[in-house]
């Protein structure tokens, strides 16, 4: 007897919970449309630098890099040894490639977050928002750690600067 009673309840409550769901308030519905309107699309290059690149060093070995105003010509003939054995698979100096291309690095980006891109991409493409866009504008094809050591990667980010 009990049990059916307390089926009843139950049936009760569900039908009451039914009703409500389609009498969704006139304000509801508004607000509805309106998240929709406001919502940012993926796709706009404000949401790609939501994070203010130039302040964003990324996530990596390198915490701070002063880089001095004139370019180093011998770092960056070294640099760009290394460039075109280990980068040119995916890279373009001028033009997007598999990866985007390398030319103006240094304008849209810290020197620390191109140094930690280019020495850890792993963790990079994982945890910080601008690597995490990239990737997805490479439809998913992953930066891949060429293994260099910082050294090199300075030279490489040299050579970069030289890039027109
Ligand atoms: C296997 C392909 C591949 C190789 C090899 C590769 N990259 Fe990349 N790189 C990418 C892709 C793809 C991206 C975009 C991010 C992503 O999809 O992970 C990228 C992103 C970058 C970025 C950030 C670009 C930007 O505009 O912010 C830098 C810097 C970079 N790579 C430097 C290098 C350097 C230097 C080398 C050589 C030592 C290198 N990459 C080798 C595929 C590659």
């Amino acid at each position: 007897m009990k049990k059916v009673i307390l089926l009843g309840i139950f049936a009760g409550t569900l039908i009451v919970s039914c009703g409500k769901k389609d009498e969704v308030p006139d304000y509801a519905k508004n607000r509805e449309v309106e998240t929709e309107q406001t919502a940012p699309s993926l796709d706009t290059p404000e949401v790609a630098n939501a994070d203010d690149p130039m302040s964003n060093k990324g996530v990596g070995p390198v915490k701070s890099l002063e880089i001095p105003e004139t370019i180093d010509q011998d770092m960056a003939a070294a640099g760009k040894e290394i460039y075109d054995s280990k980068c040119t698979a995916c890279h373009k100096p001028t033009v997007k490639f598999i990866g985007p291309a390398q030319k103006g690095l240094l304008d849209r980006r810290t020197p620390e977050w191109a140094m930690n891109m280019i020495l850890n991409p792993e963790e990079m493409i994982q945890k910080d928002p601008i690597a995490k866009q990239l990737l997805a504008e490479a439809n998913g094809a992953p930066m891949a750690n060429q293994g260099l050591t910082e050294e090199e990667a300075r030279q490489v980010l040299e050579y970069i600067r030289t890039i027109e």
